[in-house]
């Protein structure tokens, strides 16, 4: 079977690497990946696929930036002559990118047969152009392979029939232990001359960063935070433009921030590893951290991922109370918590059998 994976922005390629590599292992399976291009820096694309060991896409749109209707309409068009011209006998996207959505619209209208992978994540906050794509995606695919179980919950209680729902597990953390051993074999916390305790901060949600008022006071919190723990902070190419606009990019500099750009899959995951805590607006994030048991601190008001909270160690925090809950965290002892079911880097296993008994 002919199956089109799309891969899009840079959250997508540790969700569509595990499923590539298990679809080209299998001998009744003829993976083909589509780089949609959404995200085109090298430390953003292709330095990933090169961690994840992904070969070049069989077809890359090159869309790039653009406002929400550009970028949708824009992978609309450019993918709906691939998938014609092809007719895949399924459609795999993956996450919540405008991308997802517009691949999506084209499989439900030409009735290829469509997979969201990662679906029934609700934050239950439209203001979130992620929480769009996720509702409009969950209402039109096929097949709906849930992350965990609060995702089949939501999915049911909108009106999903069973059938439709299959709980797969996580799939980032097949990624996750695919590369362990280079990112094991990878000292980046000390490349960048950290000391031993130290936390890694990432932004980039519209919410956090697009307002000047807001980033200001998130920038004041992280620089008190510094004064307890160091911090190391790959900036997202969306952030930088915000914090050099207002010059908090100096600020955090002189304040002892360690800013350094986007970094590769295993140099970033070799961060966090090492890492005290995280101080995140990531998806992502919230996950790896309740993997590797590792202090989260998410800076919003909600999240479509609670299992990491109430499994994991993930808590929501705001600029006022980041650095008590920091303190907080700190002070607490590392738990051995369980991780969620099927969060144990077999998902794409599971993903594969999954469509073998809906092709049976
Ligand atoms: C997108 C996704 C978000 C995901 C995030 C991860 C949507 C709606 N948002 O947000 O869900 O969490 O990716 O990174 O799909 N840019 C570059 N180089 C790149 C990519 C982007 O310079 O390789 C710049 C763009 O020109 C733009 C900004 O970064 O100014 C934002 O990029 P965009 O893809 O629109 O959204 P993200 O904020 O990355």
């Amino acid at each position: 079977a002919r199956v089109h994976l799309i891969a899009a922005a840079r959250p997508n390629f540790m969700k569509v690497a595990p499923l590539w590599h298990a679809l080209t292992a299998a001998p009744d399976f003829e993976p083909v990946l589509i780089h949609t291009g959404q995200h085109y820096d090298a430390n953003m694309s292709d330095a990933i696929f090169a961690d994840l060991s992904l070969p070049q896409p069989d077809h890359h749109l090159g869309v790039g930036s653009g406002s929400h209707a550009e970028q949708t309409g824009n992978v609309m068009i450019a993918y709906e002559k691939i998938a014609q011209a092809e007719r895949p006998d399924w459609l795999i996207i993956v996450g919540d990118v405008n991308s997802t959505l517009a691949c999506g619209l084209v499989g439900a209208k030409l009735r290829i047969p469509t997979v969201h992978l990662e679906a029934g994540l609700r934050s239950r906050d439209r203001a979130m152009p992620e929480e769009i794509n996720r509702l409009a995606v969950d209402a039109i695919a096929d097949v709906l392979w849930t992350p965990s179980p609060d995702g089949d919950e939501n999915l049911l209680s909108e009106g999903c029939s069973p059938d439709r729902i299959t709980n797969v597990g996580n799939i980032m953390l097949d990624s996750f232990e695919m590369v362990r051993p280079k990112i094991e074999a990878t000292a980046e916390p000390a490349a960048l001359g950290l000391p031993e305790g130290y936390g890694v901060v990432t932004l980039h949600r519209p919410s956090n960063v697009d307002d000047p008022e807001t980033l200001t006071h998130l920038v004041a919190a992280l620089l008190a935070v510094q004064t307890r723990l160091p911090l190391v902070f790959p900036v997202h190419p969306r952030t930088a433009q915000k914090l050099k606009a207002e010059g908090l990019d100096a600020a955090l500099a002189a304040g002892g921030v360690l800013l350094v750009g986007p970094l590769p899959y295993v140099r970033f995951m070799s961060l966090v590893a090492g890492a005290s805590a995280a101080i995140t607006d990531s998806g992502g994030i919230q996950e790896e951290t309740t993997y590797l048991g590792i202090p989260c601190l998410t800076l919003r008001e909600n999240t479509e991922r609670p299992i990491t909270i109430t499994q994991g160690t993930n808590r929501l925090v705001n600029a006022s109370n980041l650095v008590a809950a920091l303190d907080e965290a700190l002070a607490q002892p590392r738990s051995e918590r369980a991780r969620p079911d099927h969060w144990d880097g077999r998902t794409a296993e599971r993903c594969v059998a999954d469509l073998r008994r809906r092709m049976a």
